[in-house]
């Protein structure tokens, strides 16, 4: 937890968009996981732990304008919770420490509501608290998004979005944690493993810093599946092992970096033309990436550096201007070059993806490829995402758009073709803009063929 000027600031800051009214802003429960009493890992809801530190099942927080009050609402331990966890810190005490006076039961939040007007809330991901809200104001839970408030996510995205030199640090070290996580896979990678095996070595180094996993890792020989999950795969000479993964801290900040590596500590050389052209392709997103440019432009820069290698090397033809612009490229790069982090992954896209990348000065492309980017608005001090460009290739959809005949003016399909047993490679770090650009956070380590080569080596 922060010191609890920093919560104070916070709700302070949110109120100033509202004359009146309440803001609502629930916690999350304990999930189960295949009973009530045996739950997924406990995660606090982003948005109330940003606001009310606290980490803990069952709380809502409320800002109440009108009255000029701020209240925690939730069941403090009993003797049954003091018996099965031992001693805790009542929270009638703890909400002191984020800097509210005052915790009621949650028993009371239903009358403290009742006759209020402009009770203020966002949509919500999770049924649970769908339900709780609408329960406490007599709302119908299968129309509950009519309810909730655009002003409400708007500010709080506006707020989020800019990370403060304290949230920067957290996800320094989150993304560091992180870091650790690579180097154990790079480190214990052996023929003959299973991919599963190597999981164990990534996820142990979160578990070793008192860390959960932001995402479901992907570690996989088969990259070209962009998220895949399955680890049942055994690792062979000549397999490059994708891994993207990342780790949540204590705090609650994420990182979430990406590494492709040859399991026997070498790159075959048409590895390492591919590895290169990527490399080629983060470094113009770092170079570009700078306050006032569209996070869309960069992705489009970025698409033009891997066409114009890729028709260097004859998989594509035709003019590189003209063939992005059409998509054809997206076979190479279906997805999009970066996302938002902070307390969560693609942070605050349980207020709608288009929400946190997008605004009223730019709108999301339909176009396959540029339909998959998180992230289009511009790019202000402040702001931390994702950098990470790829190339796959893709055998089913190579086969669907061959038979479609898609794009034949740009797309070498014969030579394509003798790359369908490839795979896929992606690289990814997390950025921070200052004025002076983009910053890449957290601590180095090796990222390009070549040091990935060289670190292996040794
Ligand atoms: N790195 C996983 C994701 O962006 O979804």
């Amino acid at each position: 937890m922060f010191d609890k000027e920093i919560y104070v600031e916070r709700r302070k800051k949110l109120k100033e968009n509202f004359k009146d009214g309440i803001i609502l802003i629930p916690g999350n429960n304990y999930s189960p996981l295949d009973c009530k009493d045996n739950c997924y890992p406990f995660l606090q809801d982003a948005t109330f732990r940003y606001y009310f530190g606290l980490s803990h099942p069952g709380l809502v927080g409320i800002i109440d304008i009108d009255n000029d009050k701020e209240i925690i609402f939730g069941n403090d331990y009993t003797i049954s919770d003091i018996i099965w966890m031992g001693k805790q810190k009542y929270l009638k005490e703890l909400v002191f420490e984020v800097g509210i006076k005052s915790f009621i039961e949650i028993e009371e939040l239903k009358s403290y509501l009742v006759k209020r007007k402009n009770i203020r809330f966002t949509n919500q991901y999770r049924e649970d608290i769908k339900n709780f809200i609408s329960s406490l104001i007599d709302i119908n839970p299968f129309n509950f998004d009519d309810y909730t408030s655009f002003e409400l996510v708007n500010a709080i995205i506006a707020q989020r979005n800019i990370k403060s030199d304290v949230e920067i640090k957290e996800i320094e070290k989150a993304v560091n944690i992180t870091k650790e996580m690579h180097l154990a896979a790079i480190k214990n990678v052996r023929i003959g493993m299973k991919e599963f095996e190597l999981v164990a070595e990534v996820e142990h180094a979160t578990k070793k810093n008192n860390a959960y996993f932001s995402f479901q890792t992907i570690l996989t020989k088969n990259g070209q599946i962009l998220h895949n999950h399955y680890y049942g795969n055994t690792l062979k000479s000549g397999d490059l092992v994708l891994l993207d993964c990342g780790a949540i801290n204590e705090n609650g900040y994420c990182g979430d970096m990406t590494t492709t590596f040859p399991v026997s500590g070498k790159f075959s050389e048409r590895q390492k033309l591919i590895h290169n052209i990527v490399r080629d392709m983060f470094d113009k997103a770092v170079d570009i990436s700078k306050v006032g440019v569209f996070y869309r432009d960069v992705h489009l820069e970025v698409c033009k550096v891997m066409a114009k290698n890729l028709k260097k090397i004859g998989l594509l033809k035709g003019n590189v201007e003209e063939l992005v612009s059409k998509g054809a490229h997206a076979l190479f790069m279906p997805h999009g070059l970066g996302h938002m982090l902070g307390m969560t992954v693609h942070d605050m896209e349980n207020f709608g993806e288009i929400n946190v990348g997008y605004d009223k000065e730019i709108q999301k492309s339909k176009q396959f490829g540029l339909s998959s980017l998180r992230l289009g608005r511009r790019l202000q001090i402040g702001y931390v995402f994702t950098i990470e460009p790829g190339i796959y290739f893709i055998p089913d959809l190579f086969e669907k758009w061959k038979k479609e005949k898609l794009y034949e003016e740009f797309l070498n399909y014969e030579e394509i073709e003798k790359y369908m047993d490839f795979g896929g490679i992606r690289m990814e770090r997390d950025i921070l803009i200052t004025e002076n650009g983009a910053k890449i956070l957290g601590e180095s380590f090796p990222r390009t063929a070549d040091e990935i080569e060289e670190f292996m080596a040794r």
